[in-house]
């Protein structure tokens, strides 16, 4: 059995502490991810994009789009029609909707609030479902993975994003210790909220990765599950097709 990590306490909904600790950390959250990241979580939303080059996907999911990143990148990066983003937080797509406007991206790119675990969408309604740092925070994985494939075409592709522990022992030492104590302090210091990054290490910590995700894919009924490691291990990206 995976343990359940959430954000502020044992007790209660993962869904209402995650929609809670988002709302909070939501005016902070881009510039800490780039800011702790160097940068580098830029190229591995595009490298999970580019996953999709080949498929031609035109209409596409982007579930737990929080500030919208990944949409944009997918719409930077393909010739698509639209692009519908749906997040449980609302103070998240706030500012999503701020940069698509800034963007003028109004007409291809919307912003909603909507659950991964019970999607307002009818049965194939996508060409492809993508979601980057998003399913970790889940509170029903099996559950947010099968709507995710309920509502993409049969042949349409899944693209998952997500950290994952890295397995070379050197810098799984020199990482963790930056991720375990540098990272969490920076967040404390600059977001608000204090336990935020603590969760992000714990929560990845606990998460299942690499062969133990894509068991959950093959659960959800996607086929051709796979996974290429980024970054020496700090995340992986996982496609599979329904
Ligand atoms: C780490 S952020 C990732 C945001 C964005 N995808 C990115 O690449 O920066 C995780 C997001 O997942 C959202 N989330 C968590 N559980 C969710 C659920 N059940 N349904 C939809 N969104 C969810 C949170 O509100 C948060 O905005």
């Amino acid at each position: 059995m995976e343990k359940v990590v959430k954000p502020y306490s044992e007790e209660g909904e993962k869904k209402n502490q995650v929609r809670k600790m988002f709302n909070s950390i939501a005016p902070a959250y881009d510039f800490l991810n780039h800011f702790l990241s160097l940068g580098i979580d830029r190229s591995w939303r595009k490298k999970a994009i580019q996953k999709l080059e080949a498929s031609q996907a035109k209409k596409i999911l982007d579930v737990a789009t929080g500030t919208g990143d990944l949409a944009i990148t997918a719409h930077n990066l393909l010739e698509v029609d639209h692009i519908t983003g749906v997040d449980i937080s609302d103070e998240m797509l706030e500012v999503g909707r701020k940069k698509l406007t800034k963007k003028n991206l109004n007409d291809k790119i919307v912003l909603l609030n909507g659950d991964s675990e019970n999607l307002p969408f009818e049965d194939g309604t996508f060409d492809a479902a993508i979601v980057a740092f998003g399913v970790r925070n889940f509170q029903n994985l099996d559950k947010g993975l099968t709507e995710m494939s309920r509502v993409i075409k049969p042949g349409g592709k899944m693209v998952v994003l997500e950290f994952t522990k890295p397995r070379f022992f050197l810098f799984k030492f020199g990482f963790n210790l930056y991720f375990k104590y540098v990272l969490p302090l920076i967040g404390r210091l600059t977001s608000k909220d204090p336990k935020a990054y603590r969760y992000l290490y714990e929560s990845v910590q606990a998460f299942p990765d690499y062969d133990k995700f894509v068991s959950h894919m093959e659960k959800a009924g996607l086929k051709n599950n796979e996974w290429e490691s980024l970054s020496m291990g700090i995340c992986a990206v996982y496609t599979g097709v329904k």
